[in-house]
């Protein structure tokens, strides 16, 4: 590593680990200069030593196995849907953005009582379709209420547990109509955006579904079920729930006669981007994912000790995964698995990593990597899934969308989901989904 590179990369952890977490939580393997020689687990070679060459054995026995692995040792067990789900159209709106969609929000009561738990599904069809044609659409979790997502003032504010911002019009963990609009900047869903591009965006608040929250989180679609009696620490947490939910919202999309439910990406950032990565393995029905920076727990490597790890995550949200991942805190490299295996559940899917140039704390190398390592299973089905300009393990250049069916970039700046990113994953949707 160059002299200019190492001062680069020490003044980002500083920064990170400052600005981001208190000062006493800086964490020990912080330091990108440092990563010592690991081996990754063969995402090829099943539990009793038989080596996996073709797509049928793929899918039969190993696929199955490494989905175990990250359902009982990752993320916790989802339980199954209920029958009696029911959707509602609500708030149709024919001439929403100018005329450009016809929005609508469905109510999901995910057990269909009465008193059952519910969330909105926020959408919006382009009005700009060949008659009869279905829009394919982009569907992901939101930070902070579908309201927050849209400038329309009619879209139903969300009456969920949000974290307290008086700045942005979140107080005593409720939103007020201050917070309309105001979402975050960098977890942004451009609507207008991806309407022009032909795709419908879909989203829910997370909240609705599970209080992101260690004290909360219980209290959303958890409460539809009974408490497991015999704990074995692979209970579900928040980001099966959620991408439980996902998989529930994609249930209504195959139903709506303005969307091709064949064709329906997942996307998420940051904890929405490991959250979108689960749901894609969980649920194959997904036609393309998308994981933008979603770091440790999603597409970073365990492997490489870089930017957040187990410890933290334990510390600071416990709620997300189960408790069998916790026991590896401090000894990740002992994982009988890693993360490229998650990138390999998305096979034959089209799949796009994507990560930010300092955002260190999501590692980015570790991100790329995890990408190019998950080939091995996209190989039983394409020739060259990672195409020809990518060269693993250097990292590909900056602000260049690489690969195959396999995808990649990292952008200049910060952590967060930009409509430059937008931009990238709809070129590649284009090329699958149109
Ligand atoms: C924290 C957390 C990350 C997470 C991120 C986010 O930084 O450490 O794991 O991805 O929040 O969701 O914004």
């Amino acid at each position: 590593m160059s002299i200019l590179n190492k001062a680069f990369a020490l003044i980002a952890a500083v920064i990170i680990s400052n600005v981001v977490f208190a000062q006493g939580e800086r964490d020990p393997h912080f330091d990108p200069v440092a990563i010592p020689e690991y081996t990754l687990p063969d995402p090829l070679t099943a539990n009793d030593g038989t080596k996996i060459t073709t797509a049928e054995q793929w899918k039969a026995v190993r696929r199955p196995e490494i989905y175990k692995m990250f359902s009982e040792g990752v993320y916790g067990v989802m339980p199954p849907k209920f029958e009696t789900m029911t959707f509602t159209v609500e708030n149709v709106k024919a001439d929403a953005c100018g005329g450009k969609a016809t929005r609508k929000e469905v109510v999901i009561n995910f057990n269909g009582q009465p008193d059952g738990v519910k969330a909105r599904l926020l959408i919006y069809v382009p009005n700009n379709r060949a008659e009869g044609k279905k829009a394919p659409a982009f569907l992901g979790m939101n930070f902070r209420g579908n309201h927050t997502v849209t400038l329309e003032d009619d879209v139903t504010m969300t009456d969920a547990w949000v974290p307290n911002e008086p700045k942005e019009g979140r107080v005593n963990h409720k939103s007020t109509e201050k917070s309309r609009g105001k979402y975050q900047e960098h977890w942004r869903w451009p609507i207008e955006q991806i309407i022009d591009r032909g795709y419908a965006p879909c989203t829910l608040f997370m909240g609705e579904v599970a209080p992101d929250s260690p004290n909360e989180y219980l209290k959303g679609v958890a409460k539809l079920f009974p408490k497991k009696e015999v704990k074995d620490g692979s209970e579900w947490r928040a980001i099966s729930m959620w991408a439980w939910a996902l998989s529930c919202a994609l249930d209504y999309l195959q139903t709506d006669p303005d969307i091709d439910g064949t064709k329906v990406a997942v996307i998420g950032h940051s904890r929405l981007g490991k959250t979108a990565l689960w749901a894609g393995a969980s649920d194959e029905r997904f036609a393309l994912v998308i994981s933008n920076e979603s770091g440790c727990g999603g597409a970073a490597l365990y492997r490489r000790p870089v930017g957040e790890r187990l410890g933290f995550m334990k510390k600071h949200f416990p709620h997300w995964f189960c408790d069998n991942l916790f026991k590896y805190a401090d000894r990740e490299n002992d994982l009988p698995f890693d993360m490229h295996e998650l990138i390999a559940l998305q096979a034959p899917r089209p799949v796009y990593v994507a990560s930010a140039s300092l955002d260190i704390w999501c590692d980015p190398k570790g991100e790329f990597l995890s990408a190019c390592n998950a080939e091995p299973a996209y190989k039983l089905f394409y020739d060259n899934p990672l195409g020809d300009d990518v060269n693993p393990p250097k990292m590909p250049a900056i602000d260049t969308s690489v690969g195959g069916i396999i995808h990649y970039h990292v952008r200049t700046g910060k952590h967060g989901l930009l409509p430059w990113d937008w931009d990238k994953y709809m070129n590649f949707a284009d090329k699958y989904m149109k």
